[in-house]
């Protein structure tokens, strides 16, 4: 059921959403990071906004304009997210769609150079799971919602993840095919009720589609 045209069932709701990759210095030139476009993200931002929620949606380095009424956070690294991200409690529900690098790099201070020897090694060490953090947190939201983006056993991975994070919901996506940066998105709900697969549509369908979701959630009785 489509709600009414401006109907604003997250008035008075306060919903963080993270979005993006983040990037892990080297040295000062370079990074590793995640391959995210920050689209997926972002129009999950804006549209639990057009459904009246409050927004803070907290960015990894992308290059996308800010959604109407969202407020929106930048930062760079895994644990600026994190840090970040625990600033903006409590909220309501949070929606992790940020494509998080799993490990950070030991930095060098000063540019690394071609020496003509053996190239450097990588020390990497691993980052804080932002949203295992928040689900087991005491500020923990009502609603805790985590992405997935897996290449192979898609469901499969996304309900071992959703146990394992204590997500309430993983948005599973599979993306064997073409998704990075493209505008479709094939995605399966995961819940503790089981599994919906979606049809393939838009992101901004697929964002649509879960704001009316946490919406409902958020309705229901505690
Ligand atoms: N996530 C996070 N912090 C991290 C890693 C992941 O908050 N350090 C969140 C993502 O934003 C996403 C969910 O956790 O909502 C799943 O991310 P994913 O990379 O699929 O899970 P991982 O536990 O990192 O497992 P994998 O080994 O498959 O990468
Ligand atoms: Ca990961």
């Amino acid at each position: 059921l489509s709600p009414a045209p401006g109907a604003q069932p997250l008035a008075g709701r306060h919903i963080l959403v993270t979005a993006g990759p983040t990037h892990e210095p080297i040295d000062p030139v370079r990074y590793i990071a995640n391959r995210s476009s920050g689209r997926q993200g972002f129009a999950v931002a804006g549209a639990l906004a057009r459904l009246g929620a409050r927004v803070t949606l907290v960015a990894g380095p992308v290059t996308l304009p800010t959604p109407v009424g969202v407020t929106r956070i930048d930062v760079e690294t895994a644990r600026q997210m994190a840090e970040a991200v625990e600033a903006a409690l409590p909220v309501d529900a949070a929606v992790m769609v940020a494509a998080v690098a799993d490990w950070r790099v030991e930095a060098a201070g000063q540019k690394v150079k071609k020496d003509g020897g053996a190239a450097p090694s990588l020390t990497l060490v691993e980052n804080p799971d932002i949203l295992a953090r928040v689900a087991a947190g005491p500020d923990r939201p009502r609603l805790v919602v985590g992405f997935a983006a897996e290449t192979e056993h898609v469901v499969d991975h996304a309900i071992a993840k959703r146990a394992r994070k204590r997500a309430d919901w993983i948005v599973a996506n599979d993306v064997s095919t073409d998704v990075f940066g493209g505008e479709a998105n094939a995605v399966h709900l995961i819940t503790a009720d089981g599994v919906e697969s979606w049809t393939r549509m838009t992101k901004d369908a697929v964002a649509g589609g879960l704001a009316q979701r946490i919406a409902d959630a958020l309705q229901a009785p505690a």
